[in-house]
This record gives C-alpha cells, sequence and structure tokens, in this order.
C-alpha cells in the first residue's frame, strides 16, 4: 500500500465525483456531505461502473443497474442485487454478495490523496 497524490484538494466540492486512474486501477472519489471517499470504480456484482450511483439516507451508495448497496465508507454490503423484482433474486444467485472495495483518503499539502 501506498499514498499517491490524485488531485487538487478543491476539486471535488459537496456532491462531486471524479473517476481517477491509479497503477491499473480506476477509482471513485466522491465527497459526499463535505466527506470525501474513495471506492472502486466498478460494482463487484457484475463488473459495471458505479460512477453514477446514488447515495441513499442511510449512507450507502446503490448501483444504478441492479441496486446492489454499499455502505460507503466501508464497502460493507447493505443489498445485493434486489432489483429488478424476481429477475434480480435470480441475479444475485449468480455471483456471491462482495463488499464494494474503499480506500483511505486524505487532504494534505492541497491535494487528495489515496492509500492503495
Ligand atoms: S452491476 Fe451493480 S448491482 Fe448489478
Amino acid at each position: 500500500m501506498s499514498w499517491t497524490k490524485v488531485l487538487a484538494a478543491d476539486a471535488l466540492s459537496s456532491g462531486g465525483r471524479q473517476v481517477v486512474k491509479v497503477g491499473d486501477r480506476n477509482i471513485l472519489l466522491l465527497n459526499h456531505e463535505n466527506k470525501l471517499y474513495a471506492v472502486d470504480s466498478i460494482c463487484p456484482h457484475l463488473k459495471l461502473p458505479i460512477k453514477k450511483a446514488k447515495i441513499n439516507e442511510e449512507g450507502a451508495i446503490v448501483c444504478s443497474f441492479h441496486r446492489s448497496a454499499f455502505d460507503i465508507g466501508t464497502g460493507e454490503v447493505k443489498a445485493w442485487c434486489p432489483w429488478p423484482p424476481g429477475v434480480g433474486k435470480l441475479l444475485s444467485m449468480v455471483s456471491e454478495a462482495k463488499s464494494l472495495p474503499v480506500f483511505p483518503i486524505r487532504v494534505e499539502e492541497g491535494s487528495i490523496w489515496i492509500d492503495l
């Protein structure tokens, strides 16, 4: 694991999000309610992009494809593939529930850093 500078500290205002490439990984940076998060940019369900996912009232990022939900801070699975009704349940059986990888993030020296 090593810290990598990815963006200027003021690059993400509240509600902002951006995908950055670090090595061979694409990481989604989010500013949710003025707190920064770094998560894998790919949903662990079917490896589809999670960039447009909404964040619900419980602080979970909800994939827009089959609505799997993950705690934005820990990546813990809160719901696994509940959508669409019926079909989602079948899809959920195709792959075991997996957490969303999350990464330490900090602001220092005028930049955002993440630890991979
Ligand atoms: S790809 Fe994200 S829930 Fe299916």
